[in-house]
């Protein structure tokens, strides 16, 4: 005889009913009564359960008393039409295996107090509810989207070094990976002597791929990373995290033009991904934690992003009549109070803000013929603020290099980054998307911490 084999949930519910078939998964809930019980079975594949009727003539008593919330069981049995259970099909259970009970006295997810902070505590639990499972299956499909992307706009997937000498992006917030012993730290004039460190200097985990993403690009055309990069910027907020994930597509030949259109139409075309293969999640998750997601993710792949200068953004906060905790005028780094003004308030979709005062940018970015400002590019987001920053490039030798020594940084450790400009330069541009910043937006989440499996903040590494 053959041997039945497990169907995912998922697909149990699309079968047409008549067959024999076999689940594996954990136990939501149990419910019915002496003669019969209702078990919401989930694994994982989808947000939603299978049901499961067993007639408890039919087991031990020790097997139905073991299927408590929580407890992983495989049933086997009929795949029988529904009239109850809000599904088009259940399984009538002839045989019923309980692999790992789930003492009710001691699961954490019979308490009352479920709140994602709370589950931030329980790591094991925390994947296991419905929210997260939400949130991992649209984590995955939207890192999928993306590869596919630009896999067809023939974009090279390029894997750039998380251990690095460069702060590319020169905010100094960078953590530090050596292999020195720090009770006996080896000195020369005062210093720790990093020539007796593993790779002869100091060294970093990268805050961003980009300028190696740039020697990508100005090889294959174009480039993208997608990887962990590394902040030890101390900002606990609701938008930031010490590990994050970034993607950077890096373009040969592309102006700011190009480089603003593509990231309208990569963000866009992300957005439309989740609406067509992750409307269960979504849904699940309009209703539970924010009834206008779906509104609002619809919208965006609707309307175009406004485009406007830094120069002209700050014109308008200075003359709307809003309190502002951080003071507006020319010069400042926006805060995302700012940023949620302009797109919320004032002009009520996603906005490019572009032309940046050159002080509060990175080195790269092209500058502009009035010598104050640079050509980058931030797309702020509803409820987000900076979900995208990008510019087109200095490509010009002589410019790159007087900017690197008017902020004091050293030619030296960036020749290799340099030569980029002396060999066959080009102009280039390239951006980077936040990709937790991206699935707040699609998952309507409103904290950073809850989607990520695993996050990384001040003073909290331990699951
Ligand atoms: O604006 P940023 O710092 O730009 C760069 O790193 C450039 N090298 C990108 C490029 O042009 N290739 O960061 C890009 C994006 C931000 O817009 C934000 O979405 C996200 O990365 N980001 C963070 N996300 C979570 N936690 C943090 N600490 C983040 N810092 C930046
Ligand atoms: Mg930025």
């Amino acid at each position: 005889m053959e041997t039945l084999k497990r169907t995912k949930v998922k697909e149990l519910l699309k079968t047409e009913p008549g067959k024999q078939v076999q689940a594996k998964g954990w136990v939501r809930t149990k419910r019915g009564n002496k003669q019969v019980k209702f078990i919401a079975l989930n694994d994982g594949s989808t947000i939603n359960n299978i049901q499961i009727v067993a007639n408890t003539g039919d087991f031990d008593d020790s097997i139905i008393k073991g299927i408590t919330t929580g407890a992983s069981i495989c049933v086997t049995g009929k795949l029988v039409p529904s009239i109850g259970s809000g599904q088009a099909v259940e399984i009538l259970a002839e045989e019923l295996t309980v692999y790992g009970e789930c003492n009710p006295m001691t699961y954490p997810l019979q308490k009352k107090d479920t709140s994602l902070e709370y589950l931030r505590t329980v790591a094991h639990m925390r994947l296991r509810t419905n929210t997260f499972g939400a949130v991992l299956r649209i984590r995955n499909a939207m890192a999928f989207a993306i590869h596919k992307y630009f896999n067809e706009k023939g974009f090279i997937y390029l894997h750039t070094p998380l251990i690095t000498e460069s702060d590319a992006e020169g905010a100094g917030d960078m953590f530090q990976v050596t292999t020195l012993d720090l009770n006996h730290i080896p000195m020369h004039n005062g210093k720790p002597d990093f020539s007796k460190d593993f790779f002869g200097k100091k060294t970093c985990l990268t805050v961003s791929g980009q300028l190696e993403g740039e020697l990508g690009a100005t090889a294959v055309g174009e480039i993208y990373t997608f990887g962990p990069t590394f902040r030890a910027e101390n900002s606990n907020t609701p938008r930031h995290l010490a590990e994050f994930w970034m993607i950077e597509p890096e373009m040969a030949f592309y102006d700011i033009e190009d480089d603003m259109e593509l990231a309208e139409d990569f963000i866009k075309s992300l957005v439309r991904y989740a609406l067509e293969n992750c409307m269960d999640d979504i849904k699940f998750l309009n209703e539970k934690y924010d009834g206008s997601l779906i509104e609002r993710l619809e919208s965006v792949t609707e309307t175009g992003f406004q485009r406007v200068t830094y120069t002209e953004g700050i014109r308008i906060l200075e003359e709307s009549k809003e309190k502002f905790e951080f003071p507006v005028h020319w010069g400042i780094d926006l805060q995302s109070e700012h940023e949620r003004y302009l797109v919320e308030k004032h002009f009520g979709k996603p906005v490019i803000l572009t032309d940046f005062p050159k002080e509060i940018k990175a080195f790269y970015m092209k500058q502009n013929e009035d010598g104050k400002t640079v050509r980058g590019m931030d797309v702020l987001f509803p409820k987000i603020g900076e979900i995208i920053g990008g510019s087109e490039r200095e490509s010009s030798l002589e410019k790159l290099e007087t900017r690197i020594d008017e902020l004091g940084m050293s030619r030296k450790n960036l020749e290799w980054y340099i030569d980029t400009r002396r060999f066959g330069t080009v102009p280039h541009s390239g951006f980077g998307l936040g990709f937790e910043r991206l699935l707040l937006f699609v998952t309507g989440m409103s904290n950073i911490r809850d989607v990520i499996p695993f996050p990384r903040t001040p003073r909290n590494a331990e699951f």
